[in-house]
């Protein structure tokens, strides 16, 4: 196993929330994501996890999975999300972990449907974090995955205005600010497929993202043009964001109880619980639950 994994984009201490969604204009964002998520999410699923979740903000699109797993890496992050959520029908559902998705602590057959929305940007080895995903959701699951997409017609004018040095067409993933990525969609596509996905459909989302748009158009306006966008665009997508429907080949069998649901990040090995600890029942890690979170990215000391 891998020992040193790639530094992490710590959203820790972050007010996310009120920096970047309240009451900051990205109404036409919020929505035209939640659009792509209805088409593309299953109608039914029994644990559903939203990898990267940040303070849960996507999670109400999950209401009808049977348990819901909130996960992130900040733990900040997921006590805003517990206090966010607290309001929710049947918030008992909700199971808050805080890890890396470099070094997943779900078994296999954990869940039949997965999510993940503006996290993958963040990520120095999305083929890796990939396959940690794939590793823990069932045959037969579906995975959404929402990528930034470095060909959009944005970066496309700036390049042949040479406003810009970075190439849209080349197939690697651009960093254009610190553990900030935008990535080529073949480059995702082949990262999916490696890990062992196939990628059922796509939708380009969010084409208007423009501070003039938003300035003279009305929101409703802007979100029934970007639906009818999200379809004719499909044969060019050249929209900033894209999600992408994948599912794992196979007949899906039941998940696993959630007692058996996690693992030792670290030997990979199952783990029980005792008290407010999971245990491995191999070597030493033992892994604290604190304030109803399970926190799986340091071991007990
Ligand atoms: C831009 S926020 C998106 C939050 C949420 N998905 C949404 O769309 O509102 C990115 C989130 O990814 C999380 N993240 C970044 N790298 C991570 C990693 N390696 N493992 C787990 N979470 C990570 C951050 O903690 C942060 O909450």
């Amino acid at each position: 196993m891998k020992t040193t994994t790639p530094e992490v984009c710590d959203y820790t201490g972050s007010t996310y929330r009120v920096d970047f969604w309240e009451g900051k204009g990205r109404e036409y964002e919020d929505a035209v994501e939640r659009i792509a998520l209805r088409e593309l999410l299953p109608a039914e699923g029994r644990r559903y996890i939203d990898f990267g979740a940040g303070f849960g903000r996507l999670i109400n699109e999950a209401a009808r999975y049977d348990e819901i797993v909130v996960m992130d890496y900040s733990a900040t992050m997921l006590q805003d999300a517990k206090q966010y959520l607290a309001k929710q029908p049947n918030a008992q559902r909700f199971i808050y972990v805080a890890a890396d998705l470099y070094k997943l602590p779900f078994a296999a057959n954990t869940f039949d449907v997965g999510m993940m929305c503006r996290v993958i940007h963040h990520l120095a080895d999305a083929p890796a974090a990939l396959k940690q995903i794939h590793a823990c959701l069932t045959p037969g699951s579906t995975f959404v995955l929402e990528f930034a997409n470095k060909r959009n017609l944005k970066a496309i004018l700036r390049y042949l205005l040479k406003q810009q040095d970075w190439n849209p067409y080349d197939l690697a993933p651009v960093e254009f600010v610190k553990l900030n990525f935008d990535f080529h969609p073949q480059y995702i596509y082949t990262a999916l497929k490696e890990a062992g996905f196939t990628t059922i459909r796509q939708i380009p989302i969010s084409w208007l993202r423009l501070g003039l748009f938003k300035r003279v158009l009305p929101l409703p306006l802007m979100v029934g043009l970007d639906r009818v966008l999200q379809f004719v665009g499909r044969m060019v997508p050249a929209s900033p964001s894209i999600f992408t429907q994948n599912r794992i080949p196979g007949d899906r069998p039941p998940v696993v109880s959630q007692d058996a649901m996690f693992k030792c990040p670290i030997t990979g090995a199952a783990l029980h619980r005792e008290g407010d600890t999971m245990v491995s029942t191999v070597g030493n890690p033992r892994w604290a639950i604190r304030d109803g979170i399970y926190d799986f990215k340091e071991p007990i000391q």
